[in-house]
């Protein structure tokens, strides 16, 4: 796998307009394995699994961030061997692909909250961002234990906690504070799965995100299919509130 960020090895062609950073809420897993007779289980298995391929597209199209909506604070409220195996799978995840990833130049990163996971969850995740943190191809943020609105009151609390004067909390300093301080707001959201919801994520970084909903299950979703969604993002006209001089 080669997962490197630097533009200049993009295959896109030249016109198109690749978004710096993607954003996926990948739906879908329980749906897909009740199709096939399965655990709802084996479709996060299989879920997790088509991650390298993703990211071996986005990065060859010269995407430098990716951030993956993996478990949102709501999906504590799921059947207790839900959770438990959810947790198990991004254990043994980590565990497995954290080198490759290494190797690959991938820089990890943990948004959410880290308190609620298992100790075990929380070294594997604390070794893998320590041992990736230098690197410079591709940012993947893994979004587990993550809730927008979770994020914005953290963020708030440490503001307070740091006494920041009131004249000083402006857009930029408030950002700062979010889990995702170290990468710019998402370009483009993908949400799998058919639904047309934002389900608590990224609320403050979304501002300005282009959406693309698709009904295909994550685990169906393959690299032709996301081509076709950078090319719907190339295609897009983003004004940001502005009129465009053309017009
Ligand atoms: C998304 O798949 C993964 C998580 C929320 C952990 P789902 O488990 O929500 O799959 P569906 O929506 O039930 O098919
Ligand atoms: C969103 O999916 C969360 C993740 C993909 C991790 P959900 O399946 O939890 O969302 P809702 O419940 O359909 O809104
Ligand atoms: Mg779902």
């Amino acid at each position: 796998m080669q997962v490197q960020a630097t533009s200049s090895q993009a295959e896109s062609s030249p016109q198109q307009k690749v978004p710096i950073h993607v954003a996926i809420i990948m739906d879908g897993n329980g749906r897909w394995a009740k199709k096939r007779g399965l655990p709802r289980l084996e479709g996060h298995r299989v879920g997790v699994d088509c991650i390298q391929s993703l990211l071996e597209t986005l990065s060859a199209k010269g995407v430098q961030y990716v951030t993956l909506y993996a478990f949102s604070t709501e999906n504590w409220n799921r059947p207790e061997d839900e959770v438990q195996g959810i947790l198990e799978i991004l254990y043994d995840a980590l565990r497995v692909q954290t080198q490759a990833l290494h190797e690959n130049n991938v820089r990890i990163v943990h948004i959410g909250k880290r308190g609620r996971l298992s100790p075990k969850l929380q070294e594997a995740m604390i070794y893998a961002q320590e041992l990736t943190c230098g690197n410079t191809g591709i940012t993947l943020n893994v979004a587990f234990d993550y809730g927008g609105r979770d994020e914005i009151l953290e963020a708030v609390r440490r503001i307070i906690q740091d006494r920041v004067p009131v004249e000083d909390v402006d857009e930029e300093l408030f950002r700062s504070y979010l889990f995702t301080a170290d990468s710019p707001d998402p370009d483009l959201i993908i949400r799998t799965g058919g639904e047309l919801r934002i389900s608590n994520f990224l609320l403050w970084q979304s501002a300005y995100s282009e959406y693309y909903h698709t009904p295909t299950l994550w685990p169906d979703l393959d690299a032709q299919e996301l081509e076709r969604v950078l090319e719907s993002f190339s295609d897009r006209q983003r004004r940001f509130g502005r009129v465009d001089p053309e017009d």
